[in-house]
């Protein structure tokens, strides 16, 4: 069994880690490194600036990623699970894959991506289901040094094509489908619709799944059951079967993830080699205290960082065994969560407090006589987590016995910032709590000073650099620096606003820019106005979120149209179509209110503050209305309001 040797045991040693991370980072992460495998070791630990800026940690080291989650364990390992893939429909045999398979499936899957024409360096989208394949092809391009880019579900063709295009990506890892709940999402057709104007992929690998019909075009289309095959028997005719892994740089590219901002497209960040697998392995074995043998189960999809995080490179990195679920919560019905629980004896359970608070909407009688026992640590991420969620979590799934893990991270952080430690430091229901070792937090003020003392609120900015801080976004390095680096000079802003409270335990209250988080998903209003200004007949839009009991956030969007003749129910549904359409149904707006003006400064400038009153349902507080053009559009839209 694998030791962590460097997993946390007490708060006494948590305080001494955190005060040597960062009065001494590299002789810190040194340690820690020391306990990878490498291809050769690093000339420096780190390199960092951040007005560039420049994040570099390990320079000069070489290693492959997926030796340190695979090869590595294999002396210990080869039988124990790696992977347990639990299917959408419980009818259908769930597969287990030890340490040893997964060896020879990634093996496999590198040789296929080789055979088809895939390098070092070239971009591979993924879109598929939550299959255990899903998991080689990510494996399998770390394995050959390609930059995977995984696409979740529920994006359109659209939203694919412009990643595509950004990534400048040459191959396509899909399904024909996928099952979701009573679903069978057609992945191959959207992939189709994503490539008519595509110029750069130039092989598209489809796995069979739901074996709904596709088209396959010659040459572009290639099976992956055929390729595989082919594969296999390459490498069986070796000595070994073994695909050896490819020598990477600690700075190379290891994925791109996009994700929403306040600007209309999403950005494409960049993780790297080194860093990014020090910190999903530091933080999964700290803040969830992993312990050899323990069944986690994080309910993400590996389509957001989370899964790449927390379901793949944390827990094989760490010899551990991950859950890996294609359905989803509620179907058959709202006790499946309870039911792998129970089946597998899941010890770590991972999910979203919008998951939490559907299920909390279903009552107990799903819960009841299923056995919880295993369950040790519960843990929470993706938006803030109401103090009613949190208490059911602990209460009706944890039984009062099990540590509740608030964990605070962002694509762009690769993993775990600010979170409790399971059992070791201490936990405050809706609180975050402390940073973890490596993360220097600050609060600042909107003029960008440094607020001291505790009891304080502010924008939550990250000081020092940590191994897994985003080093650009995807072939636009300035848009990096505007993004994240501009706002406040050397630090790095997260777009976030939290409190600290006097014990210097951090509370984050959400985003403070424009960007929605609706069940946990990230969505740029300006995509989603976007979006919606190009169904025909509209003229302008202005969309703001507004509290939701499930979602967290729900998407309020206010609409002027040309022709004010319409049948309203219709025209909503339209739009909500074209919503769909550009982007996919995680934007859909959940209210669309028609009106003729929207409330805007005399330079133009749309006062969202007042529309987000509106939408929260506030029509007397609205604030100093008087720089408006045009006050009375607002009574307008308070009317109109009330009929939404
Ligand atoms: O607003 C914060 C919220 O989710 C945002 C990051 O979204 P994304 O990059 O999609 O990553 C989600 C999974 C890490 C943050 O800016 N957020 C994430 N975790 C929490 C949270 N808000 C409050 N509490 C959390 N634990």
């Amino acid at each position: 069994m694998i030791s962590h040797p460097y997993q946390i045991k007490s708060m006494q040693q948590y305080q001494t880690d955190y005060k040597q991370s960062i009065e001494f980072p590299d002789a810190f992460w040194e340690n820690i490194a020391s306990h990878f495998v490498w291809k050769k070791k690093w000339d420096q630990v780190c390199d960092w600036n951040f007005s560039e800026p420049k994040i570099e940690w390990f320079k000069g080291a070489k290693l492959n990623i997926t030796e340190n989650c695979i090869d590595r364990h294999l002396d210990t390992l080869a039988n124990k699970p790696a992977i347990i893939w639990e299917p959408n429909n419980p009818e259908e045999a769930s597969r287990t894959i030890t340490y040893g398979e997964l060896h020879r499936q990634v093996s496999a899957v590198a040789q296929m991506l080789t055979n088809i024409g895939v390098n070092k360096g070239d971009r591979v989208c993924i879109y598929m289901g939550m299959v255990p394949e899903l998991a080689f092809a990510v494996l399998g391009c770390a394995r050959i040094g390609a930059i995977h880019s995984v696409i979740f579900g529920g994006f359109s063709a659209q939203s694919i094509a412009d990643r595509l295009e950004d990534a400048q990506a040459s191959f396509i890892i899909t399904c024909d489908g996928a099952f979701r709940g009573v679903k069978d999402i057609p992945l191959k057709s959207v992939i189709d619709d994503a490539l008519i104007e595509n110029k750069t992929v130039k092989k598209v690998l489809v796995l069979n799944r739901t074996r709904i019909p596709i088209s396959m075009i010659k040459e572009r289309d290639v099976w992956w059951e055929d390729e595989i095959a082919v594969a296999e028997k390459q490498l069986q005719a070796q000595e070994k079967f073994n695909f050896p892994a490819a020598e990477m740089d600690a700075e190379d590219p290891l994925f791109i993830l996009y994700t929403s901002g306040s600007t209309g497209k999403p950005k494409g960040v960049v993780h790297t080699q080194a860093g990014y697998m020090v910190w999903a392995n530091y933080t999964f074995i700290n803040v969830f205290q992993y312990q050899p043998g323990q069944i986690h189960f994080c309910t993400a999809d590996i389509g957001w960082i989370t899964g790449h995080s927390y379901i793949l490179y944390g827990p094989l990195s760490a010899g551990g065994t991950t859950l890996m679920f294609e359905g989803i919560p509620t179907w058959p019905d709202a006790g499946r969560f309870w039911d792998i629980v129970q089946k597998y004896r899941v010890n770590i359970l991972y999910t979203a407090p919008t998951a939490i608070r559907s299920l909390m909407a279903f009552g107990l009688k799903p819960l009841e006589g299923k056995n919880l026992d295993s369950l040790q640590v519960l843990g929470s991420v993706g938006e803030p987590i109401n103090e009613e969620a949190w208490q059911w979590f602990y209460k009706y799934v944890g039984k009062e016995r099990c540590s509740i893990v608030d964990t605070w991270w962002q694509t762009e952080t690769g993993g775990i910032m600010i979170s409790n430690l399971a059992g070791i430091t201490p936990q405050k229901p809706a609180h975050a709590t402390l940073p973890l070792p490596g993360v220097l937090p600050v609060l600042v003020d909107e003029q960008g000073n440094e607020l001291q003392g505790n009891s304080i609120s502010g924008n939550l900015c990250i000081k020092q650099a940590w191994p897994a801080a985003i080093r650009t976004t995807y072939a636009d390095h300035e848009r990096c620096r505007t993004n994240y680096f501009a706002t406040y000079a050397n630090r790095y802003f997260t777009g976030d606003g939290a409190l600290r409270d006097e014990l210097g335990n951090y509370r984050i209250t959400g985003r403070v820019d424009d960007v929605l988080n609706v069940s946990g998903h990230r969505i740029g209003t300006a995509e989603v106005e976007n979006a919606i200004n190009m169904h025909s007949g509209v003229v302008e839009s202005a969309v703001v979120g507004y509290p939701h009991d499930v979602k967290g956030q729900g998407i309020y969007a206010y609409v002027i149209m040309e022709d004010h003749g319409h049948d309203a129910q219709l025209m909503r549904q339209n739009i909500i179509q074209t919503v769909v359409r550009i982007i996919g149904p995680i934007a859909k707006p959940d209210k669309i209110q028609f009106v003729k003006g929207l409330p805007k400064t005399r330079s133009g400038k749309i006062m969202r503050r007042i529309l987000r009153k509106i939408a929260e349902g506030e029509t007397e507080q609205l604030g100093d209305t008087t720089t408006l053009l045009d006050p009375s559009v607002v009574d307008d839209i308070k009317m109109g309001a009330k009929l939404i």
